[in-house]
């Protein structure tokens, strides 16, 4: 097999996991990353787990010729899965052309490449918040896409129409578009994790560097929701699970003869937890005590939302497995190691 996969923004934290798998499954993987938001070290863990180094280029994807570049020094790529983009929800409020700028320039550029260099196939990382706060759950594909409530979520509702458009003209690409909901955890071997900037702004880096002692507290969003503790509800998957989907997809697109040009999967385990379920679940799993407290509602967050992952099963014959006392674990390895425990 062989084949050659481009992973952009693979130094980062779904992209990274995702290498390992694809490297795992005999894709040889070249990664295009600017580094704005992971260092150069993830490589080093990468070849720790599989025993290969990838191809690197620091570029950015938000220039086409430095991609042009990319394709002409590294023939015969056959598929790219983009995790190139910003994906801070509040900084995108304050910085919303640089969200659009840097998610859609990035691929509106990969998708005008594809043709040239004979690249079949696209993976594009999407999220459950395209469906804002569902009528139901659990939540399935076929669910209204809701008015985005950040310049994050539009750029995701921006770019599935997008990749649906230049398909629907005739491009000669398939895609997959993959809904995630909340990626969480790190690889079993602890070689590589999430490396969040600053201060953490998603629940379970805030959760492990509290435990880690790094942050005083966890304050928990609000617990008078209409949720059986009154915290909110969130599908949380861990993200070497995630990485294996993108490798199904992938060879899917490429090795499939009667497959849709364009598909839509939602990612996730298909149970909910609550805030402070999660919070349970890492203190049975590492017997380490979470210092936390009630505090207000976070503005714009959702009540509960979590995935029918029933097409995705069915489909591509992926399920999530890990269990989350076991991603807990494997978090908790992975803020021990980065802390230096
Ligand atoms: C958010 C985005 C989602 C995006 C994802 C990227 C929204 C509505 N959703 O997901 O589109 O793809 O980030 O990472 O903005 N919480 C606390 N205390 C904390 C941090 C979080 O209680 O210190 C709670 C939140 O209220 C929420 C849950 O933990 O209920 C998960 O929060 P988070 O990890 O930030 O993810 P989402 O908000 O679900």
């Amino acid at each position: 097999m062989n084949e050659k996969i481009l992973v952009t923004g693979g130094t980062g934290y779904i992209g990274s996991h995702t290498t390992v798998e694809l490297q795992k499954a005999g894709y040889e993987v070249v990664i295009i990353d600017n580094l704005s938001n992971s260092n150069i070290e993830v490589l080093d863990g990468i070849e720790k787990i599989t025993g290969i180094r990838p191809v690197f280029v620091k570029g950015d994807c938000t220039d086409i010729e430095t991609l042009r570049k990319l394709f002409r020094e590294n023939p015969g790529i056959k598929g790219i899965i983009n995790f190139a983009a910003s994906k801070a929800v509040g900084e995108s409020v304050q910085k919303p052309l640089l969200y659009y700028r840097n998610n859609l320039n990035t691929l509106i550029n990969l998708l005008e490449c594809m043709p040239e260099y004979g690249v079949k196939g696209i993976v594009f990382s999407s999220s459950c918040t395209v469906y804002g706060e569902p009528d139901v759950n659990p939540i399935d594909e076929t669910a209204p896409i809701k008015p985005a409530t950040s310049p994050y979520g539009n750029t995701k509702q921006i770019s599935e129409e997008i990749i649906t458009d230049y398909i629907r003209s005739g491009a000669p690409i398939k895609s997959i578009l993959l809904r995630y909901f909340n990626p969480i955890g790190a690889h079993p071997s602890a070689c590589i994790g999430e490396l969040p900037l600053g201060v953490p702004q998603n629940l379970v880096p805030y959760l492990t560097q509290t435990a880690a002692g790094i942050r005083k507290e966890l304050t928990v969003f609000g617990d008078d929701y209409n949720t059986p503790d009154g915290s909110c509800i969130r599908d949380y998957i861990d993200v070497v699970d995630l990485a294996k989907a993108h490798v199904i997809a992938m060879r899917r697109m490429l090795d499939g003869e009667d497959t849709d040009s364009i598909e839509i999967f939602n990612l996730g385990t298909g149970r909910g937890l609550s805030v402070l379920e999660l919070i349970n679940s890492f203190e049975r799993a590492t017997g380490v005590k979470v210092p936390h407290k009630i505090g207000p509602r976070r503005e714009g967050d959702i009540e509960q939302i979590w995935a029918d992952p029933k097409k995705a099963n069915e489909v591509l014959g992926w399920t999530a497995e890990v269990p989350v006392d076991d991603t807990m674990r494997n978090a908790w390895a992975w803020q021990c190691k980065v802390c230096g425990k």
